[in-house]
């Protein structure tokens, strides 16, 4: 497979560079974050974060993700992906998340590109999430690239809707029943009003 505009460079010897790059954006992104968490611990006897997950976009979804915009199968198509590299952070509480976004955005090697907010506007489906995608420097042996990372902060209870949302809507070919969908949303919002309670027990207690 030969992406247009490569020249001679094979696409598979950029995928490899820039998964290279993405790594070192995510460990970057991942460091800033745990360092937080440590110093939330410290000051506060406590850990905003419950856990972490990292990817990189693999090959097959960068392609799968181009043709589904529209977009030319060509290399500036990839550099307007900017979720080749995704950090996901479950936090305990909805307090939480703006804690650790407003500590990390207020970092001065961070440059915020988007933010979606979408525990003030869910989607359609239900979902809740709070997005951004920052970019962060990386340096490498001669040059600095600002590379982009799309980070995902959410709850536990945001965190498990979502994912049992995804295993639903993947596991079968056709598109999901209305019945279904509505279900799923009272599911959400359920979830939403479990994790204001919580909130505020956290907040007395
Ligand atoms: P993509 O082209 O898929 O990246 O969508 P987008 O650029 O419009 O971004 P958006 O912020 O809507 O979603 C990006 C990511 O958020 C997805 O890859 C999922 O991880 C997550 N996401 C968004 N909507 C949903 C949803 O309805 N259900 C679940 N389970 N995850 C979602
Ligand atoms: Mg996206």
């Amino acid at each position: 497979m030969k992406f247009e505009g490569t020249g001679n460079i094979e696409f598979n010897e950029l995928y490899r560079d820039l998964s290279m790059r993405y790594t070192a954006a995510i460990k970057e992104i991942s460091t800033k974050l745990e360092v937080l968490d440590i110093e939330y611990r410290l000051k506060h006897d406590y850990n905003p974060i419950h856990h972490m997950q990292t990817r990189l976009k693999s090959l097959g979804s960068i392609m799968e993700k181009i043709s589904r915009k529209g977009w030319p199968m060509e290399v500036t198509s990839i550099y307007k992906i900017t979720d080749f590299a995704g950090v996901r952070v479950v936090c305990n509480y909805t307090d939480d998340i703006y804690a650790v976004e407003s500590s990390l955005l207020r970092q001065d090697d961070i440059k915020l590109i988007r933010r979606t907010d979408y525990i003030k506007e869910p989607k359609e489906s239900g979902y809740r999430s709070l997005h951004l995608v920052v970019e962060v420097p990386i340096f490498l042996s001669d040059r600095t690239y600002n590379m982009p990372v799309e980070i995902q902060i959410r709850t536990i209870a945001m965190d498990t809707w979502a994912s049992l949302e995804h295993e639903l809507k993947y596991k079968k070919k056709e598109a999901m029943p209305e019945y279904i969908a509505e279900e799923l949303k009272r599911c959400a919002r359920s979830m939403a009003e479990i994790d204001a309670t919580m909130q505020r027990i956290h907040k007395m207690y």
